[in-house]
């Protein structure tokens, strides 16, 4: 049994050894330094980019990916408890006058069948999302000539006067200062602008001549000003995207400390240039939404549309990893498939009622509870 004792001790030193030389190679020393810099972003809730970039390096490592959900979810849990917000979104019209690369609604998308929602429509899609207990209401189109500012704000005065204890958010792109103060004048309260990237050279990969970050980032800024709530954000692993934008993503967010960020993995549209692109990655998308949830402790994070067709449970992940909002449409049944940014997109067969009780379900199927009630950012 001495002899056996012996044989034992000499395949465990085997063994470990050989575990110490691959955590040397790949695991530990990468490991270590990546911990590192994960818990001085849970100490400082922020890092540099050189830092920012180290620690998107390290996405894939388990123990910094575990350290950093945990951690996004308990400070979701001290600000907004279990609570997760609803916003009914209402596409009300995909014409588009831009012509971003990655999206299927692009002015130069002929295949695209154009429709847009009339006042009516828009309203009865209102009273039957506060029927069913939404308080925030999101008006989403492309950039359409025809929704011009005199009409926009005709609408938001109709539903701020039908729904005085309602939130109203647009989502209709870049205008100017004086345009979004109208549109404020007129009741709306939040406005989501996603970014997209922070990066010049990126910027310029994803849009047109015509389009730049300096412009999307002033109409940002004079949102704020004018007192919005306002939500920023990008697609994760769009083409050309690297550690390094995803950095400057990360510094803009800090710097523009927007009350809502959001974010969704890539995914090709058929109709575009990028239609043979891989879709961007949900792990790192769940990675980066804890990183956000630290970065930005109070900040409104949806679980994203795009993120639950990337994955069937995309958007209870999206929770576990400390999203706190969750964005069902209201759109009229019949025009859902139209509003078309890219492929397989889920929820477009579903009517409202149903796609609020999926959801309701989805949501306490991880412990957090759906409420009606108008998520102000705290
Ligand atoms: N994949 C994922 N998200 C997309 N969006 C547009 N096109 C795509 C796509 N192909 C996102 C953009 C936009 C939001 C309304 O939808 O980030 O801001
Ligand atoms: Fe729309 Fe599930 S959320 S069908």
């Amino acid at each position: 049994s001495g002899v056996l004792e012996f044989d034992g001790w000499v395949k465990i030193s085997i063994i470990s050894a050989n575990i110490m030389k691959t955590h040397v190679k790949k695991g530990y020393k990468r490991g270590s330094k990546a911990m590192d810099v994960a818990q001085k972003l849970i100490r400082e809730h922020n890092l540099t980019r050189e830092e920012f970039v180290e620690l998107i390096k390290m996405a894939d490592d388990p123990q910094v990916d575990a350290l950093l959900a945990d951690e996004a979810v308990r400070i979701r849990k001290e600000v907004y408890g279990t609570d997760v917000y609803t916003r009914g979104l209402i596409e009300f019209t995909n014409y588009c006058k831009n012509d971003c690369y990655y999206c299927g609604i692009r002015r130069s998308n002929p295949n695209a069948k154009r429709y847009r929602l009339t006042e009516d429509e828009i309203l009865a899609c209102c009273e039957n999302g506060y029927e069913l207990g939404f308080r925030t209401f999101v008006l989403q189109g492309g950039e359409d000539p025809y929704y011009n500012d005199d009409r926009m704000v005709d609408i938001v005065k109709k539903i701020r006067a039908g729904y005085p204890d309602c939130a109203i958010t647009l989502s209709i792109g870049e205008k100017s200062y004086e345009s979004y103060k109208r549109f404020r004048e007129a009741g709306a309260d939040r406005y989501l602008l996603r970014h997209e990237t922070a990066n010049d050279a990126h910027y310029r990969k994803l849009h047109p001549e015509e389009m730049s970050l300096a412009v999307r980032k002033q109409c940002l800024y004079d949102l704020k000003e004018l007192g919005y709530q306002v939500g920023a954000g990008f697609m994760v692993g769009s083409p050309e995207q690297t550690e390094e934008t995803l950095a400057d993503d990360l510094v803009f967010l800090k710097e523009l400390e927007p009350q809502m960020v959001g974010i969704g993995p890539f995914i090709p549209h058929h109709d575009t240039m990028f239609a043979e692109e891989p879709s961007g990655s949900v792990p790192l998308t769940l990675f980066l939404l804890s990183v956000i949830r630290i970065m930005l402790p109070h900040v409104l994070l949806p679980a994203t549309t795009a993120l639950g067709t990337a994955d069937p449970f995309g958007r209870e992940k999206g929770l576990q990893h400390g999203a706190n909002v969750v964005m069902p449409n209201l759109s009229p049944v019949k025009n859902r498939k139209q509003y078309d940014l890219y492929d397989n997109k889920i929820c477009t067969g579903e009517d409202a009622a149903e796609c609020r009780g999926c959801l309701g379900r989805r949501v306490e199927s991880v412990g957090f509870e759906l409420v009606s009630d108008r998520g102000d950012f705290r």
